[in-house]
């Protein structure tokens, strides 16, 4: 089995830096929302060309609670892709909205922008689409007919962080990005988590209310949200992680060489030498 990301040599290669970082999160005692949630929002937004970054429990919530917070509910229609994993249209439909499919362009696996003007009706608020695989969607016509249409753009970048197109990183180009920190993804933590981004300030302030309970004020709650909070210890661990901005971005925001690190890359090069054996054996070994 060629495997696709390797946690253990991941976690071993920067033991030091995270075991140090989860202690000092500990001894600080600020478990909830606390000021490696703060930073990490602000390195992520920054990072993701946005004005605001809002950590929660995992990108699912980032989905429900960006729909939440652009009034979306019964009735209403969100357009978005069937080839995504199944989180993307469950944030549809527990808010009690429609999804409405169109096709993707087999090229890329992302929805078909051609087939998206004839799929929207009265009832269409939102378009949603996903960068897959860390590709970006095509977004100039989404967000064309978004506009002209007067729609909503919700981007799906849980497998896509940092992925930019046309110099624009996704999660910038819609109304909101979903950021997914499973530890499996290219920023992964130990446990769940997400993060909304946005360059609008409102619906980024009504996600941040949705997270803790719809309520600005503890124990004032003005509508009703969710416990969907990130943790001090996870956001810890990302602003450790040598996939993320701690190691520091370069000047154009894109990462330096030497934090893509072999964690990454040493699983991936097994593919070239492991794919060319796959003809003449039908053995499967883990790749050293
Ligand atoms: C495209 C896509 N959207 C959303 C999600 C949900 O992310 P999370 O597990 O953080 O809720 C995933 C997770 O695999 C995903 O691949």
């Amino acid at each position: 089995m060629i495997p696709l990301v390797d946690l253990k040599l991941q976690y071993q290669l920067h033991k030091d830096e995270i075991d140090a970082a989860m202690q000092e999160s500990a001894a600080a005692a600020a478990y909830i929302l606390g000021p490696n949630v703060k930073a990490l929002e602000a390195d992520l937004a920054a990072y993701c060309q946005c004005s605001h970054g809002v950590g929660v429990a995992n990108c699912t919530d980032a989905l429900h609670l960006s729909l939440r917070a652009l009034g979306i509910g019964p009735g209403d229609e969100v357009i978005t892709t069937p080839f995504t994993f199944v989180a993307t249209t469950e944030a549809i439909g527990i808010l009690g909205a429609t999804p409405v499919f169109i096709d993707i362009v087999p090229e890329t696996f992302n929805l078909d922008p051609a087939r998206l003007e004839a799929a929207v009706t009265p009832r269409t608020r939102v378009i949603l689409p996903v960068h897959l695989y860390g590709q970006p969607c095509d977004m100039e016509p989404v967000l064309d007919i978004a506009q002209r249409h007067g729609l909503r753009v919700v981007e799906d970048c849980a497998q896509a962080i940092g992925a930019t197109y046309r110099g624009r990183t996704v999660g910038s180009m819609g109304d909101l990005g979903c950021l997914s920190f499973f530890p499996s993804k290219n920023l992964g933590c130990f446990g769940d988590g997400g993060m909304v981004v946005s360059n609008d300030s409102d619906a980024a302030a009504h996600v941040e209310m949705l997270r803790r309970h719809g309520g600005k004020v503890k124990y004032h709650h003005s509508e009703i949200g969710l416990n969907s909070r990130l943790d001090d210890l996870q956001a810890a661990i990302l602003r450790e992680n040598p996939a993320t901005l701690r190691s520091g971005t370069t000047p154009d925001g894109a990462m330096p060489p030497a934090t893509r690190s072999s964690c990454r890359e040493r699983p991936a090069s097994c593919f070239p030498r492991r794919l060319r054996t796959c003809a003449r054996s039908t053995t499967s070994t883990p790749c050293a």
